[in-house]
C-alpha cells in the first residue's frame, strides 16, 4: 500500500503516549481481570501483547479501543481521557481489528472494506474519489482486488481475516489496534501481513499495537513486548530481553530453548518436549 498522509490528534498533549493506561481495572461483571494497570503505549512503535489463553490480551486491547470501559482509572489517547473523545474522533484516530469480528451479511468485500472510510465522511463530506483510491490500495495490499465483488459468506477464513485487515487500513488512522491478525492465515499470509504491518508503522509512522500467538513472529516484527499474565504486565521490553527462558515457563508454563534466528538475527523460540529427550539417535 502507498504512504498516505496520516491525520492528526484534535490535540494531543506534547510528549505524551500514543495510549496510556493510567491505574486502571478492567472486570466483567464482578471479575477483575486486572487492577491498578498502568501500561504506555509509545507512539511509532510496533508494541505486541502476548501472553497465555486468557491472560487478558484481548481485554486490554479492547480497553485502548474504547470497547471496554475500565470500572477504575483512565485509558487515555494522546493524553486526553478516552472517555471525554468523540466517537468520530476517536475512529479517525484509532482503528480496531477484534478477535471475532461479527461480518454483516450480504455484504461485498468491497463494501466490507468501505466501512473503514465511515469515520472521514458526514454530511458534508459525502464519498469521494479519493475515498475509492484508499478502497482499492487496502485491497491490492491485502490480495483481495479479485475478490472485491464476492459477497463476504462466501470466503474461506484467511481470506475474510484479510478483508478486515483491509477494513482497518482503510480507515488510515494513525493508531491501529489488531487482535490475532494472523489467525486463519496459511505462513506464507501471515508474513505478508505482518510485514504490511511493519511498512505501514515504518512509512506511515503508524503505532500498532497487536496480540500474537506465535512468539518467534511476535518477536521479528515488533520494536517491544509486553507480556500479560497472572492479572498484570509480568515482562516488557524489547524482543531479546523478553524472550527468555524464565519469562516463557512464568507466562506460558513452557520450556522452550531461545536461538538466534539465523536469517533475521531476532528470537526463535523452539519449544522442548520432554519426550524427545528419550528419542536416542540413530534409531
Ligand atoms: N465478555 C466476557 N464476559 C466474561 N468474562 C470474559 C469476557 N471476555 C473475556 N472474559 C474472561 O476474561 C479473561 C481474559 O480473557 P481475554 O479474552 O482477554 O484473554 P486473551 O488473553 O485474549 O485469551 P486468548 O489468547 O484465548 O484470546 C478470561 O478468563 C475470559 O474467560
Ligand atoms: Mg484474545
Amino acid at each position: 500500500m502507498t504512504a498516505t498522509s496520516v491525520p492528526q490528534a484534535a490535540s494531543p498533549t506534547a510528549g505524551a503516549p500514543a495510549l496510556e493506561a493510567r491505574g486502571v481495572t478492567l472486570s466483567y461483571e464482578k471479575t477483575s481481570i486486572f487492577e491498578n494497570l498502568d501500561l504506555r503505549i509509545e507512539e511509532g512503535e510496533v508494541t505486541t501483547l502476548i501472553g497465555a489463553n486468557g491472560s487478558g490480551k484481548s481485554t486490554l486491547l479492547k480497553a485502548f479501543g474504547r470497547l471496554l470501559v475500565p470500572s477504575a482509572g483512565s485509558m487515555e489517547l494522546g493524553g486526553q481521557p478516552l472517555r471525554s473523545l468523540p466517537t468520530r474522533a476517536v475512529a479517525k484516530q484509532l482503528a480496531i481489528l477484534p478477535q471475532k469480528p461479527v461480518t454483516p451479511s450480504a455484504t461485498t468485500v468491497r463494501d466490507l472494506v468501505s466501512r473503514g472510510r465511515h469515520p472521514h465522511q458526514s454530511l458534508f463530506q459525502p464519498w469521494t474519489p479519493s475515498d475509492s483510491r484508499v478502497v482499492n490500495e487496502s485491497l491490492a495490499a491485502t490480495g483481495l482486488s479479485e475478490l472485491a465483488d464476492r459477497d463476504t459468506a462466501s470466503l474461506s477464513g484467511g481470506q475474510l481475516q484479510r478483508a478486515w485487515i483491509a477494513l482497518v487500513l482503510a480507515q488510515q488512522s494513525p493508531i491501529i489496534l489488531l487482535d490475532e491478525p494472523t489467525t486463519f492465515l496459511d505462513l506464507s499470509h501471515q508474513l505478508d501481513v505482518l510485514r504490511l504491518v511493519r511498512s505501514i508503522n515504518r512509512e506511515r509512522g503508524a503505532t500498532v499495537v497487536m496480540v500474537l500467538h506465535d512468539l518467534t513472529l511476535a518477536g521479528r516484527y515488533s520494536d517491544r513486548l509486553v507480556v500479560v499474565g497472572e492479572g498484570k504486565v509480568i515482562a516488557d521490553g524489547k524482543p531479546w530481553e523478553v524472550l527468555t527462558p524464565e519469562v516463557l515457563r512464568r507466562a506460558f508454563d513452557l520450556e522452550a530453548l531461545v536461538i538466534a534466528d539465523p536469517t533475521s538475527g531476532s528470537p526463535l523460540i523452539v519449544p522442548v518436549d520432554p519426550d524427545d529427550h528419550r528419542i536416542e539417535l540413530g534409531t
